[in-house]
């Protein structure tokens, strides 16, 4: 998928990227920022996350926060509680103490127009961490995952784990599935949610999965902030609504927190791991409580997404630009948050289920006591 999105980035836009300083693909780029260093170490890293409810969130602002102290820098770690007034709040008063570079993990993506204009009359680069900024031109680099891929990853897994193998309008057999998306205030859930539609949307126009409630729009699907009780409230909804006498087969969902919500709404409607299974369920980001859900037969799939690995990404990212250096990226294509293409550094995600969890152990994400 990158390989191919690198080889048409390199033809189409070759000419742009080399007039801009900007290559595509494991390249290093300068054009991206408009920021103009006072080179050298030291200073304040701002380090603004969204929410403490997830431990993914809790990981990335411990291992950012530990790297950027390696590197020689001070850091300012806080969490928006998802509520976007304190994120605000927090950035402003990072600015006010003259922090040296800003690293962002946005609730609302679209929400920081305002304060990112005070960043940059301070001089205050930014990095928008895992979620594109959007709607400003004062962001200097993305760091994230490549998203798109997130949902293939998902998309996939269901139709392998009910064999469905290619569209086939004469198909006796159909299955029921259910989807959901994440937040609709996040860039990242349309990324999700095309990747997993890419995959599953010609199995649905051939009639072999069958969206019972007829939810089949990214609207109708969204999550608010990602939160796995109004996830389980929306699947207890779906099943009383529509599932009288079938059973769900399949339910997509682009996160662990909101597969735990769907898992507890179809364990009360009566699904459980022996009499009458669980349908498959997927998720993102390999949370101990999901792999744990996984080895146990609960939960069938998750993504893993390793948050020290993107934690290095955006340190080596702001020490090279607070240093003058060149920063790497990627892509320089994809991210357009409507105002510029960030320069982006996409890592690779890697689904995960029952067969291969001991990898999250072998890469030391987690002890093999973690996941008894
Ligand atoms: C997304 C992120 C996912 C997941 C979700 C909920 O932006 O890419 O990995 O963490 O937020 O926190």
């Amino acid at each position: 998928m990158r390989t191919r999105r690198c080889r048409i980035a390199a033809s189409a836009v070759l000419a742009a990227a080399l007039a801009a300083g900007l290559t595509s693909c494991g390249q290093e780029a300068r054009g991206g920022s408009r920021y103009q260093p006072p080179e050298g170490k030291g200073g304040t890293i701002g380090l603004a996350m969204p929410t403490k409810s997830s431990e993914r969130w809790i990981a990335d602002g411990k291992n950012m926060a530990k790297q950027f102290r390696a590197a020689g820098y001070k850091t300012d770690l806080q969490y928006g509680d998802d509520k976007v007034e304190n994120q605000v709040a927090q950035i402003e008063n990072m600015i006010t103490k003259g922090h040296r570079l800003l690293v962002i993990a946005a609730i609302d993506g679209s929400a920081l127009t305002d304060v990112l204009k005070q960043a940059a009359d301070a001089n205050i680069p930014v990095i928008s961490y895992d979620r594109l900024i959007l709607g400003t031109k004062n962001v200097d680099y993305y760091a994230s995952f490549d998203n798109e891929r997130v949902g293939e990853l998902q998309g996939q897994y269901i139709l392998d784990k009910l064999k469905l193998k290619k569209p086939d309008e004469n198909a006796d057999k159909h299955y029921n599935i259910e989807l959901f998306a994440g937040s609709p205030d996040d860039n990242n859930t349309k990324y999700f949610w095309n990747g997993a539609m890419k995959k599953l949307k010609p199995f649905m126009k051939s009639g072999q999965l069958v969206v019972r409630s007829k939810q089949t729009k990214m609207n109708q699907a969204t999550t608010l902030r990602w939160d796995g009780g109004t996830a389980q409230k929306r699947m207890d909804d779906l099943i009383s609504k529509s599932y009288g006498n079938e059973d769900v087969d399949a339910v997509l969902s682009p996160y662990d927190g909101i597969s735990i919500g769907i898992i507890s709404a179809l364990k009360s409607a009566g699904y459980d791991t022996k009499r009458h299974p669980l349908p498959v369920v997927t998720g993102q980001d390999a949370e101990l409580a999901s792999v744990k859900s996984i080895v146990a037969g609960n939960q069938t799939q998750t993504v893993f997404k390793d948050t020290r690995k993107l934690a290095k990404q955006a340190v080596q990212m702001g020490d090279a630009m607070l240093t003058g250096k060149k920063v790497q990226v990627n892509n320089t294509t994809d991210y357009d948050n409507g105002k510029k293409v960030v320069p982006a550094y996409l890592l690779k995600p890697v689904s995960v289920d029952k067969k291969n969890t001991q990898l999250l152990v072998d890469e030391g994400y987690f002890t093999k006591e973690q996941l008894k």
